[in-house]
């Protein structure tokens, strides 16, 4: 059912939006670049977490998290000329906020993880126009696995120098509350398929 209507999504962008095979070419060469840099932005920050946590414990990891992810999700995406973010609807860090295009394709995954049709493939992925230019909007969902629940458990959960580190380094923290399985937000990449004049 899932894949039937990421197909039907798919192609409809295809025919509409792209007019011939160079444009089709573009977009799968776009596509790639955007599930490359979207798999090391996850291989880079999970290795990162992992030495984190092994070296310190988690309340340590959550400030190694802190002064880390974003500068580490800057260099994956200047490393592939992309735009590359986290989006989540319950942020811990305020930027990772989703701007009204990715809260729509999140609320879209998170249709399809009620209904338990969002799988390991799952994405989205749409050529739009971005101040007049063309670019490919990617966005794979992320969800939460067991070694995840050390930070982003229900709050009474947590231990409490985890708790109180997060609560040191995100004053507003809405990341909590989430159990195995649960969608959690998604990678998002925009990759320019023309160049600024
Ligand atoms: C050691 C604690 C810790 C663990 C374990 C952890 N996270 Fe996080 N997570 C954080 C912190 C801290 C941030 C905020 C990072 C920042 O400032 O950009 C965060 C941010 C995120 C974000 C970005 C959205 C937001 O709320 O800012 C996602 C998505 C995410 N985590 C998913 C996961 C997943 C999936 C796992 C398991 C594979 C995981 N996390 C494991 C601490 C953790």
């Amino acid at each position: 059912m899932k894949r039937m209507m990421t197909a039907a999504a798919v192609c409809g962008i295809l025919f509409s939006a792209c007019g011939g095979g160079d444009d089709i070419a573009d977009r799968q060469a776009a596509e790639q670049r955007a599930e490359t840099a979207a798999k090391e932005l996850v291989g880079t920050l999970l290795g990162e977490v992992q030495r984190a946590m092994k070296a310190g414990g988690p309340a340590a990891a959550v400030r190694t998290c802190a002064e880390k992810a974003q500068p580490l999700t800057d260099k994956v995406a200047g490393a592939h000329g992309v735009t590359l973010r986290r989006v989540t609807d319950r942020a811990r860090n305020p930027l990772d906020t989703p701007d009204t295009y990715e809260a729509a394709v999140l609320s879209r995954f998170q249709e399809m993880a009620d209904a338990g049709t969002l799988e390991t493939g799952t994405l989205h992925s749409e050529v739009v126009a971005m101040d007049g230019r063309k670019a490919l909007r990617y966005m794979k969902p992320i969800t939460i696995k067991k070694p995840c629940l050390a930070c982003h458990a229900p709050a009474e959960s947590l231990k409490p120098d985890v708790r109180d580190a997060i609560a040191e380094q995100y004053p507003d923290d809405q990341a909590t509350g989430y159990a195995a399985g649960d969608l959690r937000g998604a990678i998002s990449v925009i990759v320019p398929l023309e160049r600024e004049q």
